[in-house]
Parts: C-alpha cells; structure tokens; sequence
C-alpha cells in the first residue's frame, strides 16, 4: 500500500514538473478564471468611479469630470481637478469607451485598464501617488471585502484598474433613434433624413465619423486651429512633427450633450462646429485634405443638427446612477 502511494506520488510530481509554467503563467491563468464583467466587478467599479476618496483632497472623483447626466463629459472647457487645478483638455464622453481601439485625445493607450493610471496619479486631475492609494482603499472594508470576494486576493491597484475598467466597459449607448431607424424599427423625420445625407454623402463628414461608432478611432488634423504651441497633440507621443494637431477623432454618439467640443474645448455649440468645417478650418499644413470649405444654408444647419441629435441615446442612465 505504501509502495502503491509512493508510485503514485511520483507518479503525479512527475506529470506535474513536467508541465510546470513559469511562475507569471500561472499567475496569468488564475486571473483568466475572474469574470472581470462580472455584475459584481462592475458594481465594485461604480462605486470606486464615484468615490471622491479617489482624490488627494478627498472633493474629486471621476465623476466630478465625467458626469452621467452629460453623457458622462462635463459642461466645463477644462475640468476642475483637486486643489484647484483644472485639467489641460476638455473632458470626452465615456460611454462606448468598450469599443475605442485607442484612448485619449493622443490616441495612444490601448486599454481602459491602462488609462485609468493617468487620471489616478495626473496632478490636475486626481493627484494620488499610487501607493498612498491603495493603503487607503485597502483600509475600507466595503473594498476589501469586495476585492478579496470577486479577486480572492487584497485590494490592489490590479483590482482598481479591472474594476473601474469592467465598469466604463459596462456604459453602451448605442440605441438612439438613429439605430432604431437603421434597424427598420422608425421612420426618420424629413429633417434627420435629409441632415444624414448631408453627412454621409454630400459632405465629408464619414471619411472621419463613419457610423456605426462615428469614428475610425484614428487620430487626424481638422484644420481646428492655425497654431497647436499649446497642445501638440499626437506630435508628443513620438515626435513627428506630421503629427502635431493631429487628436483622436471622436464618436460623435451623444454629442448633443457633450459641448462644450474639441481637445481644448474651444467650440462651443454644434452650430460653431458646423461653422468651422463649413470654413474649411485653418491653413495648418498637416491639415487633412478631406477638410474643405462647403456652402452651409440655414436649413442645412438645421438638417445636420437634427441627424446629430438623432445619435443621442440616454438609456444608459438607467444603471450608469450612483
Ligand atoms: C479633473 C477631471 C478628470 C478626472 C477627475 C478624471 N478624468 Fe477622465 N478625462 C479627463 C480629460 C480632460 C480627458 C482627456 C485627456 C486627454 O485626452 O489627454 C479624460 C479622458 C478619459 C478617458 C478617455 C476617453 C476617450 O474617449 O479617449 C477615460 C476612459 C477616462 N478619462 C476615465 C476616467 C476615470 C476612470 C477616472 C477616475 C479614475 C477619470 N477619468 C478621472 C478629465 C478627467
Ligand atoms: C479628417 C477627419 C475629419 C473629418 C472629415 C471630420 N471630422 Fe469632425 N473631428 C475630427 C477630429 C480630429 C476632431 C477632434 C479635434 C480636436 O479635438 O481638436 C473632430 C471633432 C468633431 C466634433 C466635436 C466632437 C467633440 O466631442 O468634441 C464634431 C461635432 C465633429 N467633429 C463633426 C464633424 C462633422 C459634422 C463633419 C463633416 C462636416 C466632420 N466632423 C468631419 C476629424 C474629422
């Protein structure tokens, strides 16, 4: 009996060693088995997004500058960060952030876990080194218990980054009455038909903010301004100076609520959008060559607009709420 358990063992130890993964593999593994979008990693990301303890001075969250009711964006050029700073670019819309193959007006991250470091540690924005961070959270029950439920592990900036990413994951607005009517489920009225012509195939508007994201998720120029001194945009990231002025094209879902528009916020009505392109924008040479001047009568204005408001969709307030 004792020889048959040694065999045994030996038996398993071998089989063992011989698939033995290196140690980062296995550890790789065990989180595969974690349901990130699990409604309770979600949940555990919604509070943290709304949990001003997020902050240096404990007064700002993530949603102090993307608020659900502004299709989580706010109504500010730049963003109230801690301690009076103000953030250095207008603040984007994050619902069906899920889908943006990069983030950021850089276009360069690639994944919400990722980007969630930027806000957490910018001086502007949410000003915490990322240790002091998590002493403090791992200190709160309510989020260690929760990290140790979902995770099986102590709350750590892994846990912070997946659940606030699971979270953000969770925020689709794709049901506006441009996909109901794309899906034969209504009739587009006279003006948001004629308005998504005008958009789609007389001007240019698709080479950039094809349906059904309304982005290519590329980042381009659009002749916004003449001088980028201030923000270079694109040209940070690597140093090509055929980048500068180039910012990530953005989804124009819910752009009804997310004035006011651009990197810099500098525009402040869909009317002063409309306005810019119909100049055909600036003489900046990296400029995209799709942006040209075209003729804008009022009621085209009125058309375009009605087709822009026809992408909004705020059933995700439903469960996007505190
Ligand atoms: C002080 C205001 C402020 C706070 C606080 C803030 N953000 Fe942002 N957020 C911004 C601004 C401004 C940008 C655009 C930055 C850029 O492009 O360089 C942004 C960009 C983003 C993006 C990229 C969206 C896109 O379309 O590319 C995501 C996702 C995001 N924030 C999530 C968060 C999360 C999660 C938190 C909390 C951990 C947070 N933000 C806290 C202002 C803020
Ligand atoms: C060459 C690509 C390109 C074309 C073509 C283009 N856009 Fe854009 N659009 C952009 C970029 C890039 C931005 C962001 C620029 C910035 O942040 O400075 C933008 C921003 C916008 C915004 C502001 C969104 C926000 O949340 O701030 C609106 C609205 C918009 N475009 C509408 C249009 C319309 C309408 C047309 C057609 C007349 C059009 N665009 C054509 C690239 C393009």
């Amino acid at each position: 009996m004792k020889g048959l358990f040694l065999l045994v063992s030996i038996v398993v130890l071998a089989a063992s060693c011989d698939n033995a993964k290196p140690i980062t593999e296995v550890i790789e593994d065990s989180f595969d088995k974690i349901d990130l979008d699990s409604p309770e990693n979600i949940e555990l990301g919604r509070k943290l997004f709304f949990d001003s303890r997020l902050s240096i001075d404990k007064k700002t969250s993530c949603s102090s500058c993307h608020l659900p009711e502004f299709a989580f964006s706010d109504r500010m050029q730049f963003s109230e960060g801690v301690n009076g700073h103000f953030s250095s670019r207008n603040s984007p819309s994050i619902l069906n952030s899920k889908f943006l193959e990069r983030l950021m007006f850089d276009a360069e991250i690639k994944t919400l876990e990722e980007q969630a470091l930027v806000p957490i540690q910018d001086t502007n924005e949410l000003g915490m080194v990322m240790s002091d961070l998590i002493q403090r959270l791992i200190s709160i029950p309510e989020y260690q218990n929760a990290a140790q439920s979902i995770y099986n592990r102590d709350f750590d900036a892994y846990v912070l980054t997946r659940s606030l990413a699971a979270y953000q994951r969770s925020l689709l607005s794709m049901n506006s009455r441009f996909d109901k009517a794309e899906r034969g489920e209504l009739a587009r009225s006279a003006e948001e038909e004629r308005g998504w012509k005008l958009f789609s195939e007389d001007l240019y508007c698709t080479k950039c903010h094809p349906a059904p994201y309304f982005t290519t998720f590329k980042a381009d120029n659009n002749g916004l301004l003449d001088d980028y001194t201030l923000d270079e945009g694109r040209f940070r990231i690597d140093f090509d100076s055929s980048e500068i002025g180039f910012f990530k094209i953005p989804s124009l879902r819910n752009v009804e609520l997310t004035y006011p528009y651009m990197h810099d916020g500098s525009l402040k009505s869909l009317g002063d959008v409309l306005s810019h392109y119909a100049s055909g924008g600036s003489g900046h040479p990296n400029k995209s060559e799709h942006i040209l001047p075209f003729n804008l009568s009022k009621q085209d204005g009125v058309d375009l607009k009605a087709f822009l408001y026809s992408i909004t969709d705020t059933s995700y307030l439903l469960n996007a709420s505190k």
